[in-house]
């Protein structure tokens, strides 16, 4: 299986917002029209794309002032059938590459990705820790009513890009 991970064009805005409109993440389709279109239009998502389908999202921005150094992972998506294949991996690894890149052109540094997730998503959690985030923080039912959220933290000193797995194909992997 070839999974093509890119930078979101305007072709995939349809599909984008039918993805960001699931149960699961507690939107409808006109929050997630909104939602879509903010961040295509003022900041960055990027898609993995399997036989040209979208199966796969991440949307990222900077946080605060460039200086900062600071990026921020807004959210990241793959389709039920499409998990366990290193979609989401990449995707992650491709949007830190770009905000890399990023505060690379305005001559900064990226210092540090942060983002917050539930304490339920276990899937996601197990991600975050593989590629070197840490979990500083816990802000009780702050985005999410009666949940729990984490505040999890990647600083790049510690990062390293590209590692092998990433360049290994999908169906190479087990589970
Ligand atoms: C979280 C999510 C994006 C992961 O995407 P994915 O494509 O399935 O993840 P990958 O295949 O790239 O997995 C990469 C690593 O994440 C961890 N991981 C991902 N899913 C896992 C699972 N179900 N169980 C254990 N570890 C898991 C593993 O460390 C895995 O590395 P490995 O394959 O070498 O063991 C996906 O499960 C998802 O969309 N979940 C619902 C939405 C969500 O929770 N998003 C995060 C919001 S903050």
């Amino acid at each position: 299986m070839t999974v093509k991970v890119s930078k979101a064009t305007k072709r995939d805005l349809k599909r984008l917002i039918e993805m960001f409109s699931d149960p699961d993440l507690k939107t409808n389709i006109d929050e997630s029209d909104w939602f879509v279109h903010c961040y295509f239009d003022y900041h960055h998502i990027n898609v993995a794309k399997v036989k040209g389908e979208i199966q796969g999202a991440c949307f990222w921005r900077i946080e605060g002032e460039r200086y900062s150094g600071l990026g921020w992972i807004e959210n990241l998506w793959v389709e039920e059938q499409y998990r366990r294949l290193n979609l989401g991996e990449r995707l992650l690894r491709r949007s830190i590459d770009d905000m890399k890149v990023f505060f690379e052109k305005d001559n900064k540094k990226l210092r540090k990705v942060v983002l917050t997730t539930q304490v339920e998503r276990a899937s996601a959690r197990k991600l975050y820790e593989k590629i070197g985030f840490r979990n500083v923080a816990s802000l009780g039912d702050m985005y999410d009513p009666g949940g729990h959220d984490l505040v999890y933290i990647l600083d790049m000193q510690g990062y390293s890009s590209n590692p092998a797995s990433q360049e290994r194909p999908a169906n190479d992997r087990n589970g």
